[in-house]
């Protein structure tokens, strides 16, 4: 068996067209309460969708015997990633969050920052960013999330990408952040949003990648 091969049973391929409300369902079900699951269904179907269809983005699934147990979504350079989102896809991206912003009207300047990310991506530790990783809460354990992120990196690697970087709650949010730093992530800072909200930045740099490996021999994987 290959290194980067996933469990027996798992298979992770790049997100098809008919798997994108599959998605969204394992993204509302994973980030309860968040604000991208607030603007709900359209919104996250256009997200994955456009991040799928960007030259530099990527949506990877996670399936069993058919079924999608999880995601992972990324690109390999922020810079220009949100310019062309906004560029290619603002009317849709306005029309996807009307009824959101006309329910909350106070999210919209929250909204905006989202989509253009100035700030967090001119500081941001790396230019190749992992945006967002759910796996299905019933196959969480697994080794789900850890198969997907190593899809992810094999991707990444096509395009010479020497590090990674990604954010997260710094509270109550125990589960990510053993998480990443189970895979070699390594904290580089906490800043916080102009919410108010605390947020972990991690990076994994080339080298890292040898801690997924490492682990998978220990969970029997290897062969
Ligand atoms: C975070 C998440 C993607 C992990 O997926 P998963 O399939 O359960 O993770 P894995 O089974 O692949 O675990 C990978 C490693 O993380 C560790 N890990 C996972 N959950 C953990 C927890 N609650 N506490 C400590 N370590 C944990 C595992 O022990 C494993 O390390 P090991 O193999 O070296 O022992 C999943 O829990 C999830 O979807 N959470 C909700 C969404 C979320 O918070 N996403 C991340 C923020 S964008």
């Amino acid at each position: 068996m290959d290194f980067l091969d996933p469990p027996p049973n798992i298979i992770i391929q790049p997100m098809q067209p008919g798997d994108v409300a599959e998605v969204v369902r394992v993204h509302l079900a994973s980030f309860p309460g968040f604000f991208l699951t607030f603007l709900g269904n359209d919104f996250l179907s256009l997200l994955y969708k456009s991040i799928q269809s960007d030259p530099i983005g990527y949506v990877l699934v996670a399936s069993c015997n058919g079924q999608i147990q999880g995601f992972v979504a990324g690109v390999a350079q922020q810079s220009g990633f949100y310019r062309r989102l906004i560029e290619k896809h603002k009317w849709k991206f306005a029309f996807a969050s009307a009824w959101p912003v006309v329910k909350k009207p106070h999210i919209a300047p929250k909204l905006l920052m989202a989509l253009q990310k100035p700030a967090d991506v001119r500081d941001a530790a790396a230019d190749a960013c992992l945006m967002s990783i759910a796996v299905r809460p019933e196959a969480e354990g697994q080794g789900i999330g850890r198969q997907l992120f190593a899809a992810l990196y094999r991707e990444f690697s096509a395009f010479g990408v020497p590090a990674i970087c990604l954010t997260t709650g710094r509270d109550a949010n125990e589960r990510a952040n053993r998480f990443y730093q189970r895979l070699g992530f390594e904290l580089t800072r906490c800043f916080f949003t102009p919410e108010g909200r605390a947020l972990n930045e991690y990076v994994i740099q080339d080298s890292g990648t040898k801690l997924i490996f490492e682990s998978r021999a220990d969970n029997g994987w290897l062969h």
